[in-house]
């Protein structure tokens, strides 16, 4: 196997970070790339007492052998990237296209208002602003921006090269199926398609060369901003069952509901999931909390683990039961 797409099938913070980050570790790819929308996104990542909050770089980057990558469809903050090369210390490992597209001070401006900020929810990150700039053909790219010319790389070409050469490439997807501008719930979605397929085409990866798609679904359905949610809990009820969490961007609290089936099954058809990977099982179940085996866990979390993958006709192959890195069960082992 050597590439595997890693996707998410509700609203986004399905904890994808989290298990992309695991990934990078264990599999070991030469090649970590992003693809999705831009900084709207924010995915946690706890390493021993460590916790990072990464909305550009791509979440595999603690794998420090890796190049870690941004694909041409994703649209970028230089100053939010270069933070984050920073902070993190990825210098010299990480890498943009130079067809991304750059957001502007214009960009963040006209998504902290009007519309889109009130309607929609936006996280007014620019990003949704500059996609439709580079819809009009009048978006910045990166290679027209000096700070960013050390990072520059053809993304496509080292993706296909590496798959070529039997190298393992790990490409993550952002926000959720449900946020898709083509497959969610329109008009309250992000400004791109993020199913399996947008995301490929984000990193210019065709659809022969994808081995793996893992579709990441929390043990419970959260949703940031407007639009629908069947079977919305009160923040009341919400918060009893400890499903009361917080946006890693907007700090916004995200609004809870059970697992939905309906939306999983059709995130596993949009998607072509060949695996399902189930975070924050802990949170249901917390005697699983930290467990690393799946004979570890109690009759109750393996019936909820087994139910999902009678009805979704899908092996869930990776289950987080708590916020560190290692807290995993991988039965693909
Ligand atoms: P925008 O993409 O910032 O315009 O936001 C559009 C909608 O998608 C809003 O409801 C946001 O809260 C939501 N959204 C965008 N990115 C993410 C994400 O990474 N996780 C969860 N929700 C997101
Ligand atoms: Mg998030």
């Amino acid at each position: 196997m050597t590439s595997t797409v890693v996707v998410g099938g509700f609203f986004g913070d399905e904890g994808k970070g989290k298990i992309i980050s695991y990934l990078a570790i264990k599999d070991n790819p030469k090649i970590i790339v992003r693809g999705g929308a831009g900084p709207n996104a924010g995915h946690t990542i706890r390493d021993g007492d460590k916790v990072y909050k990464v909305r550009m770089l791509p979440s595999g980057f603690l794998n420090k052998n890796a190049k870690v990558m941004v694909g041409p469809g994703v649209v970028v903050n230089p100053d939010v990237l270069l933070k984050e090369i920073q902070d993190f210390g990825a210098t010299g490992r990480s890498f943009v296209d130079k067809n991304c597209g750059i957001i502007e001070e214009k960009h963040l401006t006209s998504d902290s208002k009007g519309e889109l900020k009130e309607k929609i929810g936006s996280t007014g990150s620019g990003t949704g602003p500059a996609n439709a700039d580079r819809a009009m053909r009048v978006l910045k790219m990166a290679k027209e921006v000096d700070v960013l010319s050390s990072l520059i790389i053809d993304v496509p070409d080292e993706v296909n090269s590496a798959i070529s050469q039997k190298e393992n490439v790990l490409v993550e997807g952002t926000q959720g199926t449900f946020l898709s501008l083509w497959h969610g719930t329109y008009p309250f979605v992000t400004s791109k398609d993020v199913t399996a397929s947008g995301i490929c085409a984000d990193v210019g990866l065709g659809p022969k060369n994808v081995d793996e798609v893992i579709v990441v679904f929390k043990a419970y359905v959260t949703r940031v901003g407007t639009g629908p949610l069947a079977n919305e809990l009160s923040l009341e009820e919400a918060e009893k069952k400890g499903w009361s969490e917080f946006g890693t961007v907007t700090g916004r609290q995200r609004r809870a509901a059970d697992f939905d089936f309906d939306l999983a099954r059709r995130a596993i058809m949009l998607n072509s999931a060949t695996q399902i990977s189930i975070t924050k099982l802990d949170v249901l179940f917390p005697a699983c909390a930290g467990k690393t085996s799946y004979a570890e866990i109690s009759d109750e979390a393996k019936s909820f683990i087994e139910n999902i993958e009678d009805k979704l006709k899908t092996p869930v192959t990776i289950i987080g039961t708590g916020p560190a890195i290692n807290d995993v069960i991988d039965r693909r082992i």
